[in-house]
Order: C-alpha cells, then sequence, then structure tokens
C-alpha cells in the first residue's frame, strides 16, 4: 500500500484518487491542521474504494513507528507540511518545525523499515526570483521567504539521504501553480480564512463572499502588465504523481522534476477565463504590487515528459470551469 502523508488536503486528496484509481491501496497520514475528513469520504464515493484515514501528526515518532510497524508500506507520497508564505514570515520557527523536522521524522522511519521510496512535494519557490524563463530544473535554487527555505532544506535532505544510501528512490516534484478541481465538483481546495492565492480569492468574489478581487501590479514587464504564472490542473498534477511512482525506480536517484504546463497565463487572462466559467466578469481591480512578487514564473516541463511519460493535458478553460463548479456547488468549501 501507498501511505499518503497530508493526503486529506487539497493536492493529497485528488491524488488519492487517481492512486485508487490506478489500483493502489491507499493509507492516509493527516493531522488534519488544514483538512477536513470529509474529502476523503468523497473520494471513497467516488471511486467506491476504501482509504483509511489515521489522524496523527508527522512529528509522532510513536505513530509513524506504530503505522510502519503494522502495515507494507511500498512507497510515501509526502504532501504534508504548511504552506503559507505570509504566516511562515510570521511563526518561521512553525514552519521550520512542523515541514523540516516532520520529514525528519518521517524519512528516520522509513528508513528504519526499509521503505526507501519517495515522492516529495516541492514547489517552483525553490528557483526563487528566476533569472530566465520557462525554468529547468538545473537552474540556481534560493529561497524568498521560510516557507520557501523549509522545501529547500528538504530537498537537500533528500538529496543528502540518497548519497549516504543510494538504494533510496526519491521524486522531488517541484509544483508550479495548481489550481481546479476533480471534475465531479465534490473535492476541491477549501482554504481556511482570506485565500492568499489568486484562484481561491477570485473564486470567493466570484461566489460573492468577498467583492472585489485586488490584481497585485498592473506595471509588471510582461505583456498586459499582470504577473505571469503556470497554473496547472490539479488532476493533471495527480496524475504527476501516480506516473512518478510508477517510474520511481527508472529514475534512480534523487531527481528533482518540474511539474507545469509550460505555458504562462497573466492575471488578467485567468480573471477572463474564470469569467468565461461563471458567465459573467469577476470584478476586480488593479492594485499596487505584493510584496516579494516576481514578474513571471513557468516551467520548462520537457524533464518529466522525458522521464515520467506524463505531460499536462488540462487548458485554463478547464481549470476554470472545474473550479467553479467546485466552488458553486461547495460555496462554504467542506464547512468545517
Ligand atoms: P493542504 O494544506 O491542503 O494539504 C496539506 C495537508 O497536510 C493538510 O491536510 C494538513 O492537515 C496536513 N498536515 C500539515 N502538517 C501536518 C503534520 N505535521 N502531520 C500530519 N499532517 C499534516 O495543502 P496542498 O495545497 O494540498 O499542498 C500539499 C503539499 O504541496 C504541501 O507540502 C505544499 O507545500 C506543497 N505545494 C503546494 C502548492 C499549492 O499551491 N497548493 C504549491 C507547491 C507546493
Ligand atoms: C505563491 C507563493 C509561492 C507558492 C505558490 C504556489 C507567495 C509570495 N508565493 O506564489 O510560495 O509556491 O503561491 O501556490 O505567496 N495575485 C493577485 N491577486 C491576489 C492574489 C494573487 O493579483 O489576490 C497575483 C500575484 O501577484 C501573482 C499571481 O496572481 O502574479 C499568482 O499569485 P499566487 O496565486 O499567490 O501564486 P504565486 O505568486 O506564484
Amino acid at each position: 500500500m501507498i501511505l499518503v502523508t497530508g493526503g486529506a488536503g487539497y493536492i493529497g486528496s485528488h491524488t488519492c484518487l487517481e492512486l485508487l484509481e490506478a489500483g493502489h491501496e491507499v493509507l492516509v497520514l493527516d493531522n488534519l491542521s488544514n483538512a477536513s475528513p470529509e474529502g476523503l469520504r468523497r473520494v471513497e464515493r467516488l471511486t467506491g474504494k476504501k482509504v483509511e484515514l489515521v489522524e496523527g501528526d508527522l512529528r509522532d515518532g510513536a505513530a509513524l513507528e506504530r503505522l510502519f510497524g503494522s502495515r507494507r508500506i511500498e512507497a510515501v507520497l509526502h504532501f504534508a507540511g504548511l504552506k503559507s508564505v505570509g504566516e511562515s514570515v510570521e511563526q518561521p520557527l512553525r514552519y521550520y518545525d512542523n515541514n523540516v523536522a516532520g520529514t525528519v521524522k518521517l524519512l528516520e522511519a522509513m528508513g528504519r523499515h526499509g521503505v526507501k521510496r519517495l515522492v516529495f512535494s516541492s514547489s517552483a519557490t525553490v528557483y526563487g526570483d528566476p533569472s530566465r524563463v520557462p525554468v529547468t530544473e538545473d537552474m540556481p535554487l534560493s529561497a524568498a521567504n521560510p516557507y520557501g527555505r523549509t522545501k529547500l532544506i528538504i530537498e537537500d535532505m533528500c538529496r543528502e539521504v540518497f548519497r549516504a544510501d543510494p538504494s533510496w528512490r526519491i521524486a522531488l516534484l517541484r509544483y508550479f501553480n495548481p489550481v481546479g478541481a476533480h471534475a465531479s465538483g465534490e473535492i476541491g481546495e477549501d482554504p481556511q480564512g482570506v485565500p492568499n492565492n489568486l484562484m481561491p480569492f477570485a473564486l470567493q468574489v466570484a461566489v460573492g463572499r468577498r467583492p472585489v478581487l485586488n490584481v497585485f501590479g498592473g506595471d509588471w514587464p510582461t505583456a498586459d502588465g499582470t504577473g505571469v504564472r503556470d497554473y496547472i490542473h490539479v488532476v493533471d498534477l495527480a496524475k504527476g504523481h501516480v506516473a512518478a511512482l510508477a517510474k520511481l525506480d527508472a529514475l534512480g536517484g534523487c531527481v528533482p522534476l518540474n511539474l507545469g504546463t509550460g505555458r504562462g497565463v497573466s492575471v488578467l487572462e485567468l480573471v477572463a477565463g474564470l469569467s468565461r466559467a461563471v458567465g459573467r466578469p469577476v470584478p476586480h481591480q488593479v492594485v499596487a504590487r505584493r510584496a516579494g512578487d516576481v514578474a513571471s514564473v513557468f516551467a520548462d516541463p520537457t524533464r518529466a515528459a522525458q522521464l515520467l511519460g506524463w505531460r499536462a493535458e488540462l487548458g485554463l478553460d478547464a481549470m476554470c470551469a472545474d473550479s467553479w463548479r467546485w466552488q458553486s456547488q461547495n460555496p462554504n468549501g467542506y464547512a468545517r
């Protein structure tokens, strides 16, 4: 069976669904600090298959010991972590403890039990402000905030674990900007409080929970002056994990892989796409730039295509239509 840490969350729950559809048995470890168990119940309904949810924390060595001691775990998909950039600046130690110390505990337990196959949720944030786009995996890495640094440290840790014991197989999946939801509209992203990211904020404006979307900067050196990112449909991303798992042994080491579409989309293009999906304009206004932002980041996804035989298939219209289906059918998310 596959252990999915953080499997009750946004990307994890979509990945559990794709794993089940691909015939894997799935065990989730999640402390539910940023998720509701309802998402996994819906995954079970959609697939007609069981997902075992163990409510527990990555940093609880005894809980990990019980998990690894009592099941035959083939590989770990490691999503569990805190992910808010602003919060990480205010509470850095909480991020180092949860993300870095939690991963140390996980890798220790894996090593002790001879489970040396890992797929880790990294992020395009490890490229900092890239010197050119599209971004390739060999470009220099840097961290602009504590959240980003936890990803860099964990990547470094994985590289060193592999160097010390080359029998490990590790994929470091660098996600670009995940958006969208399962086509059923039954599972999706359910942010707590004010969303930081563009799509969840725009969706809450579209559904009437907030009056207007602030577009951070209209004077970036991009075609329409707004920031450009590589939005990737979460179902494509989830399938990327199933592909990484299938190819993990063949990858033969500790390998970073960009998971993106390769296509840059501006804030205004995304707002236009969402307005088409909703059937009316999403109210927005251009305001000052957000501190720490960069003009344009998008992936070169060639390596993932070559090594995993995977590429993103869903475009902006599907991302917007599926996001809107989830948001309009669940205006208050899972209503935790
Ligand atoms: P999410 O918050 O929805 O999912 C993370 C899950 O981990 C949650 O269910 C949370 O309850 C759980 N969790 C957190 N700390 C834990 C701990 N100590 N023990 C057990 N469970 C714990 O976030 P997501 O968007 O699904 O992101 C998943 C992963 O992908 C994260 O590691 C994130 O940093 C990374 N990532 C996300 C994005 C994005 O834009 N969503 C982009 C790049 C990378
Ligand atoms: C953010 C995180 C990054 C993380 C990534 C993926 C920051 C500084 N960085 O980056 O670490 O890996 O998400 O989830 O938070 N925008 C608006 N109005 C909004 C929100 C965003 O105009 O209300 C714009 C931004 O200026 C940017 C684009 O939309 O141009 C995307 O923003 P966002 O969704 O926050 O993602 P990133 O900036 O790529």
